[in-house]
């Protein structure tokens, strides 16, 4: 049994989606041992109850409630299962299920660009306003949104047109959200914008992970290795030469910054996007 401190989140609930795997999963056993309650949402059912257990078991307070983000009949339920989860508040909510779907801009399909699109930008929209309640309060307690963002929305990236402005959408939903409910209700909104973070999404394309879309589609995951190879990163010999810390970042790290963007020490800041990139694109 790992003993929790009552931890920089005591008391408060958090909604992490895509927290079945990588960086989610990391940032979900972080807030559990912060002291935060935790709730697992992820469409993978396995992966989420398999979080949720192992931080039950080892003293933290999490609950799975899986589902499709995309799909508009699961938002509400499980907006209404983290509150009852959070005795009647929801303090965190991080936008951070998501996945790349790439094509260059001459070939992409109305799909690819209308999935990516719904995944990253509408979904959380939708998230963020059916919490709204939870969020337009005043009980002197803290509330944190943050939107996961991504090197290739802050710049663009070749290859990744719908992805790109996917994550460059979350940046005006932040900075709105801020200038919303900011004033009356001290809500604080900012993205987290990550470089190379070793997860699924990065690793070889050869390996053969992939999501199942709900029309039954497989959409395949991470990046080719020859394309990695012209990069200096991935499997072979990297070096990692655009990157100043010339390695990855783990999902424990990336977990990391978003704790300390929700944390106290971060109190004043609101409606930035934070680069947790090693260093790269400066
Ligand atoms: N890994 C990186 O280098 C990197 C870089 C920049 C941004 N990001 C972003 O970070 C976030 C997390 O990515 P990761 O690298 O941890 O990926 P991951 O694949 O390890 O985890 C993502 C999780 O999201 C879940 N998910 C996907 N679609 C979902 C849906 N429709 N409904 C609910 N859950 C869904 C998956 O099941 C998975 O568990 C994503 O938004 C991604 O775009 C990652």
């Amino acid at each position: 049994m790992v003993n929790y401190p009552k931890g920089l989140f005591a008391g408060q609930t958090a909604i992490i989606t895509g927290s079945g795997q990588g960086i989610g999963a990391e940032a979900a056993r972080l807030f559990a041992a912060e002291g935060a309650n935790v709730v697992i949402a992820d469409v993978d059912a396995t992966k989420a109850n398999d979080v949720a257990s192992k931080i039950n078991s080892s003293g933290g307070r999490a609950l799975a409630v899986p589902g499709d983000i995309m799909n508009e009949a699961y938002i509400p339920d499980l907006v209404k299962k983290a509150g009852e989860f959070g005795n009647g508040k929801i303090h965190i909510i991080i936008n951070n299920a998501g996945y790349t779907w790439d094509g260059v801009i001459h070939k992409m399909t109305d799909k690819q660009w209308d999935t990516i699109v719904a995944l990253h930008c509408t979904a959380p929209f939708r998230l963020v306003r059916e919490a709204a309640r939870f969020f337009r309060v005043k009980d002197g307690e803290p509330r944190v949104i943050i939107n996961i963002s991504s090197t290739s929305g802050i710049h663009g990236n070749a290859g990744q047109a719908n992805y790109a402005l996917a994550k460059a959408g979350v940046v005006g939903l932040t900075k709105t959200i801020a200038k919303e409910w900011g004033p009356q209700f001290g809500v604080r909104a900012n993205t987290i914008a990550f470089g190379y973070i070793m997860t699924r999404l990065t690793e070889a394309k050869e390996k053969g992970a992939f999501v199942t879309l709900p029309d039954g589609e497989k959409v395949a995951l991470g990046i080719p290795t020859a394309q990695q190879a012209a990069k200096g990163q991935g499997p072979v010999a990297p070096t990692y030469p655009d990157i100043p810390l010339r390695r990855p970042g783990s999902a424990t790290e990336a977990a990391g910054s978003i704790l300390a963007t929700c944390s106290p020490y971060m109190s004043y800041v609101s409606g930035q996007t934070i680069m947790v990139t090693g260093g790269r694109n400066i």
